[in-house]
């Protein structure tokens, strides 16, 4: 596969970050339902190093910005940078890709979207943003590179990362919005054996759970959080959060999902519609 990053880990087990949905603005004083989202993600990433832990990467999961503007998503890349890690990233349905691309094209950005990482997995992320509406879908390309990366790499055990959401959440207001053509997907990873796990954002929910026999992992988004099993829309006072994976060399994934704690962000719980 083409732009491949090739990580070269010291340890046998290695631990990811995965942060999602911080949805900034060009205005660092605007506010998502009642949260100012660069207060929320600016707690987050501080808890996170506060806890010392060694990551070997960063995954992005989307909805970086809410606005389009260039100042949100350079304002991301400033806040993540103290990290020193590489970080990769993938859209979700409020990003703008010609800015994401145009403004995420520096360090420690990398825009890789296949990483082999020592000696026993991979990570493939996918863009699986439909411009313009709140569901997802993946294009013949993303399926046929997930095809041809899985035939080329069948030893390594793989992550398999996007941005919406494949197991429904029990909120029909939110399920409209998931991945439409889950179907196909499965299609695709059929004759593989080697894929331990798809992980999402979207849902500003953690979800741990199985999908039609594979793992499926969604996270907190680092500003709003939505109610789980809410067939309305409706706000959870559950604050904000991120995830750590660790990834062992014999395929097992062990993973925790983790809030903030010395902080509080409540959302404008009135609110009927995002
Ligand atoms: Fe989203």
């Amino acid at each position: 596969m083409k732009n491949t990053f090739v990580y070269r880990a010291e340890k046998p087990i290695i631990k990811l970050l995965q942060i999602t949905d911080p949805h900034l603005f060009k205005d660092e004083k605007s506010e998502l339902l009642g949260v100012n989202t660069q207060s929320s993600f600016s707690q987050v990433l501080t808890e996170i190093k506060q806890e010392n832990s060694e990551f070997d990467v960063i995954l992005a999961t989307g909805d970086l910005v809410q606005d389009s503007s260039d100042e949100g998503y350079q304002r991301f890349v400033e806040m993540i940078k103290p990290f020193a890690l590489p970080v990769f990233w993938i859209p979700g349905n409020h990003d703008f890709q010609p800015k994401m691309v145009e403004n995420l094209n520096q360090p420690p950005m990398e825009k890789a979207k296949h990483i082999l990482l020592g000696d026993h997995w991979q990570i493939l992320l996918l863009d699986s943003q439909v411009y313009g509406v709140p569901h997802g879908e993946l294009s013949r390309y993303q399926l046929d590179l997930l095809k041809t990366t899985l035939e080329a790499y069948p030893q390594r055990h793989t992550l398999i990362v996007f941005h919406h959401h494949v197991l429904p959440t029990n909120s029909a207001w939110l399920d409209q919005h998931n991945l439409r053509n889950s179907h196909e997907l499965l299609d695709v990873l059929a004759p593989f054996k080697n894929v331990k796990a798809i992980l999402y954002g979207h849902i500003h929910q953690q979800v741990d759970s199985q999908w039609q026999g594979y793992q499926v992992m969604a996270t907190p988004s680092t500003c709003i959080q939505f109610k789980a099993d809410s067939q309305h829309f409706a706000l959870d006072d559950v604050q904000p959060g991120w995830r750590e994976i660790e990834l062992h060399p014999d395929g097992l994934i062990v993973t925790e999902v983790k809030r903030i704690k010395q902080a509080k962000f409540l959302p404008n719980m009135q609110e009927e519609g995002y």
